[in-house]
């Protein structure tokens, strides 16, 4: 909640964001905006826009990436982009109340599904690392003919959008940074190698039960989980349980190897745009934490003192709790 006020508040002062229109094929990939199926790589959750897709080749293999483009709903701001990135269990869709806001405040918003998320294709043989996703949302971004952006990333979706920042500095207006991951190293911290395969293992028996304990331990330590939760809860447990959920969890390990070794705490102070950071005290989440001895899993994860140490490193920037 504290999340949609505050960027409310900032929405009056965002500015800049320049839509121009693609004319002419674009050799990145193409978009099909045509009927698609309900049950999409693997999930079947509905979504509230229409969603299209961005198809395009990359690292041998034809991709495709599902997206919302949802229009401003308020003519007078025209030209502003905002794009939302989801976190790792969550998708595009989660960030559904933010858009209809942003759009309402004369945002256009577009909600990519990660390549190997959600409604986006799982390819299993894919180097998922964090350059890699932010590339792919360029790309996106680059055939709908945006060319700059307010960029807002949410968990793993943080540290896509940090990497983002660092890649494409020209292209975003402003940076908001909710709850990221990456804020610290957790290998250096002593997190123990978990092979891909042991980690798939741990992911395939994924199911509601086991996804909501891990959200309420991690994601809401010591509140009280409300029922609006589960749809999300759900929304996951329905991939893993779908028809490419075999596929899904081989691609969290994969994710999950990725991230691990790309911790982006050190390359914060070469952030150059206005960032915001927005960080839960009571936040726990930590990569490796369930794998490591416990003496290291007691140094993770501790945002009441990760939060302010990321914020002292970020040039330009603007910190906030979270409620
Ligand atoms: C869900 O997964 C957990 C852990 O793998 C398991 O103990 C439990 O029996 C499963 N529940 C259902 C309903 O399948
Ligand atoms: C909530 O969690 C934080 C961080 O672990 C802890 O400092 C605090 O005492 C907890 N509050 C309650 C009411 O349990």
């Amino acid at each position: 909640m504290r999340i949609r006020s505050v960027l409310n508040a900032v929405s009056a002062i965002l500015s800049c964001a320049v839509v121009t229109s693609a004319q002419s094929p674009d050799p990145i990939g193409t978009i099909y905006s045509g009927h698609v199926p309900a049950n999409l790589h693997g999930s079947d959750y509905h979504y509230p826009w229409p969603v299209k897709l961005f198809n395009f080749y990359n690292q041998r293999q034809k991709l495709s990436m599902a997206f919302m483009d949802v229009p401003a709903s308020r003519k007078s701001n025209k030209g502003k982009t905002a794009v939302l990135l989801h976190g790792g269990n969550f998708c595009g869709v989660t960030w559904s109340d933010t858009a209809r806001q942003l759009s309402a405040a004369g945002y256009r918003v577009i909600l990519p599904d990660d390549i190997g998320f959600c409604k986006s294709s799982k390819p299993q043989g894919y180097s998922y690392n964090v350059h890699q996703q932010a590339l792919n949302i360029n790309s996106l971004l680059t055939v709908l003919g945006i060319d700059h952006a307010t960029i807002i990333g949410h968990s793993m979706g943080g540290m896509i959008a940090a990497r983002y920042g660092l890649m494409y500095p020209d292209s975003v207006d402003q940076l908001f940074l909710v709850d990221p991951l990456g804020l610290e190293d957790w290998v250096a911290k002593g997190v123990p190698f978990l092979s891909i395969d042991a980690t798939y293992e741990s992911q395939v028996v994924q199911n509601f039960s086991s996804l909501k304990a891990y959200e309420a331990a991690s994601y809401f330590h010591n509140a009280t989980w409300k029922p609006e939760y589960d749809t999300w809860v759900q929304m996951l447990a329905d991939i893993y349980a779908g028809d490419q959920g075999s596929e899904y969890a081989y691609v969290m390990a994969l994710v999950t190897d990725a991230l691990l070794s790309q911790p982006v705490i050190y390359q914060l102070p070469n952030l150059q745009m206005r960032t915001y950071l927005m960080v839960g005290e009571n936040d726990v989440t930590a990569l490796g934490k369930a794998w490591s001895p416990m003496s290291v899993a007691a140094t993770l994860g501790h945002y009441s003192t990760l939060g302010p140490a990321a914020a002292a490193l970020i040039p330009n920037l603007l910190f906030s709790w979270l409620d």
